[in-house]
């Protein structure tokens, strides 16, 4: 029956229709006319759109999130189709649509699936409510390069972490009730020097065991859609690569959902040198395996009625449009009520996930003398500090369009609200965070909130905050980036805390008053000073609409942090690229002496982070002892809280090959779970460790070995654990 509708349509269908239901266009309701940044006029760019929507030659929209707009060009579009097929709706709803969810990668740091998954179907709810039926989300792309801003939009450096998020967010999109894209396939994160959009060369080694597993995980996990990559891959642009779009991802992992090029990424396949024109880039395209055409501005599929030798390709793409209109219900029900959705906006449930995620996502870096969490009661005074502490659009971190600022909890107003009134809270920015050096593509949607350059005497106001800083009992410094330096088309060539940060930071710290440092990022930033000066660092990343709430619950222990870090922070930007899941070509001791002007070793391990607990492994067993290489063992360790407080922590498993067919990395996760742990409690927590965790690609067969061989594995609290036994697996 269903089958048979999407043929009836299909049949009735002319060529330019078709090309139709295959472009997406943006939709703009930017300010302003001319954007020279995007190549297009916004002015004659709603126009232009509702002219194809008339003439029933589009397929979807992105970028729109009103309801009553999304209805009225739903209606345009419904009426201009000679079949009535409606629009699907697109948005990046990255991690919130009203409701802003800590940054994906804070996210992430939880190490826990739920809080992600239950993030991300509030995400989906809002987005649902207002008639967007499908996110631009997760990225899934594995990054090992912290100059490139996107770092902030997934789940770090490691494959094995960044599947299971990549599941949970496909689970909590289309829980949620609406379609997830992981993208943007495939390395993207591979981009040299970090900058954004660059070429990427990865070995096929890498590919396999690193870049892919996060993309495979979330087709596993159902995702009805993947976005192509803008950049080559290996010589051949990602979103002109049939080996890629077809052969792996649907001959290979059996993906039955649609593509979508990344914005004007068919456009681009001319631009790239690959493609002849525009007629041939839509014919390439759609070969290879790229069904829905993103456009920002004329689109190339338009070229399709006439583009040569493209087969049943078109039909085939078209099908799969249809296929998703329809198992949305969008056939029959195309428009949305928006009164029921502003109600869901305003859910203040939503606003309870949000704060939750912020708190479990927050990673406590250093706790000298255990000066966290402060003590409300035995406080008379506390000097907030640093321009991010009350920058509310910092506070929700960048990829958010449609946030409501009001409702945003910064640090300070956090700090504020849960400290009480016999404490005196006070403030002082201090300095600014230094003005970007040169415009961004995402300036045009607002940056942050820069405080006045004009009226802002740095001098006076360092000054001030010194002073504060000296007058009070304890000393929380914000620190880190503004939002809008990170992101997309926000690469940096340094990681140091930009303007006169540091500087203000090591003058509060010289007050000898007690400093916290938060660390507001989504990039590992040159903490070295304070790693060794600053007694309490807690990266609280962007945090979110509840994340100076989140924040003051973690200050005053009304929970405990948790969260672990998901790359390997390096010293110095000169290290980059650095992971913990290397292999190793020499002897061990000389590791560490390979710079001549740094140390080898980064300044934080990945999975590293601390709580309010105090954590010890013991007893760990592996069973059977031996195993063939089908066979599975059981790891089991028990865990224990020594520590005063209730408190989370990630218990996490690495394994290592010690000889086989290829060289296999010193350490790989390949097992986690967060656990909560009261004080005195013990907790066995137990893994399998079977052919799927150690198999692995191998670059001359080409295919998935599994090599008898002595394996070591470690359990404990970060990559650097101690505990660790073996097992052998035979060939037998
Ligand atoms: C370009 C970005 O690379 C992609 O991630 C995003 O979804 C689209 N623009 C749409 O905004």
């Amino acid at each position: 029956m269903t089958d048979e509708r999407i043929e009836d349509l299909l049949r009735g269908m002319t060529p330019a229709q078709k090309a139709g239901q295959l472009t997406q266009y943006f939709y703009f309701q930017l300010p302003g006319e001319a954007d020279p940044a995007l190549g297009v006029d916004a002015g004659e760019q709603p126009r232009a759109v509702e002219a194809a929507l008339g003439r029933g030659e589009a397929g979807s929209l992105l970028f729109v999130t009103d309801p009553d707009e999304i209805n009225r060009l739903q209606r345009l579009a419904v009426e201009g189709n000679p079949h009535g097929i409606p629009l699907l709706f697109g948005y990046d709803v990255i991690h919130g649509l009203r409701t802003i969810l800590p940054v994906p990668i804070a996210m992430a740091a939880s190490w826990d699936p739920e809080t992600i998954e239950r993030g991300q179907a509030v995400a989906a709810r809002e987005a649902r409510a207002v008639g967007i039926h499908w996110t631009f989300a997760p990225m899934v792309d594995i990054a090992r390069d912290p100059r490139w801003g996107r770092i902030i939009e997934g789940a770090g450096e490691d494959p094995f972490l960044g599947a299971a998020v990549a599941a949970a967010q496909v689970r909590g999109f289309q829980g949620g009730g609406i379609i997830a894209g992981p993208k943007h396939f495939a390395a993207y994160g591979a981009a040299l020097g970090g900058r954004d959009y660059d070429e990427a060369n990865v070995s096929e080694y890498e590919l396999w065991n690193v870049y892919f597993p996060p993309f495979r995980a979330a087709v596993e996990a159902g995702a009805g859609n993947i976005m192509t990559a803008y950049m080559d891959l290996n010589g051949v642009p990602a979103s002109g690569s049939h080996w890629l779009l077809t052969k792996v991802l649907r001959e290979t992992w059996g993906f039955e959902g649609f593509v979508v090029s990344d914005a004007n990424a068919v456009k681009n396949l001319e631009t790239h040198g690959f493609a002849a024109g525009p007629a041939d880039a839509a014919a390439r395209a759609v070969v290879a395996g790229v069904d829905l055409e993103m456009a920002v501005s004329e689109p190339a599929y338009a070229h399709l009625p006439a583009a040569p030798q493209t087969g049943d390709a078109v039909d085939a793409s078209v099908r799969r449009i249809l296929e998703a209109k329809l198992r949305l219900g969008l056939l029959d029900r195309p428009y949305v009520d928006a009164d029921r959705a502003r109600e869901i906006l305003a859910d203040p449930q939503h606003r309870e996930v949000a704060r939750e995620a912020a708190r479990r996502g927050a990673v406590l870096l250093r706790n000298e003398g255990d000066l966290l969490p402060l003590d409300a009661g035995r406080l008379g005074s506390i000097a907030v500090l640093g321009p991010l502490a009350d920058s509310k659009r910092d506070t929700i971190g960048p990829w958010v369009f449609d946030f409501d600022l009001d409702e945003t909890v910064t640090v300070l107003d956090g700090i504020r609200g849960a400290a009480g009134d016999k404490v005196r809270v006070e403030y002082a920015p201090g300095v600014q965070v230094s003005q970007r050096v040169f415009p961004s593509l995402f300036d045009m949607f607002g940056g942050n909130t820069p405080l006045d350059p004009e009226g802002f005497d740095e001098e006076a106001e360092f000054a001030r905050a010194v002073r504060l800083a000296a007058a009070s009992d304890v000393a929380v410094v914000v620190a880190g980036e503004w939002q809008n330096m990170i992101g997309e088309a926000a690469s940096r060539s340094s990681l140091e805390l930009p303007g006169r940060q540091l500087e203000l930071l090591q003058a509060v710290a010289a007050t000898g008053t007690p400093t916290v440092l938060l660390v507001m990022n989504g990039r590992p930033l040159d903490l070295r000073w304070a790693a060794e000066h600053v007694p309490a660092i807690l990266d609280i990343w962007y945090p979110g609409s509840q994340g100076g709430a989140a924040v003051a619950d973690l200050l005053f222990g009304a929970a405990s942090p948790g969260g672990k870090l998901l790359f390997t922070w390096p010293r110095t930007v000169g290290q980059v690229p650095i992971h913990y899941a290397h292999t190793r070509s020499h002897e061990p001791q000389n590791q560490g002496r390979r710079y001549w002007d740094e140390q080898s070793t980064p300044l934080y391990a990945f999975g590293h982070g601390l709580s309010y607990g105090r954590f010890t492994y013991d007893g760990l067993t592996v069973e059977p002892a031996a195993v063939a290489p089908d066979g599975v063992v059981t790891v089991s360790v028990e865990v224990t809280n020594t520590g005063g407080r209730e408190a989370p922590e990630v218990v996490q498993l690495y394994l290592h090959q010690r000889h086989g067919r290829a060289s296999r990395p010193v350490r790989e996760l390949k097992g986690f779970e967060r656990v909560v742990l009261a004080p005195g409690e013990t907790r066995r927590v137990q893994f399998t460790i079977g052919p799927a965790q150690r198999q692995y690609w191998h670059p001359a067969e080409r295919d998935w070995v599994l090599d008898a061989a002595t394996f070591d594995v470690w359990v404990g609290g970060s990559s650097t654990a101690e505990l660790g036994t073996t097992f052998e697996v035979e060939d037998r």
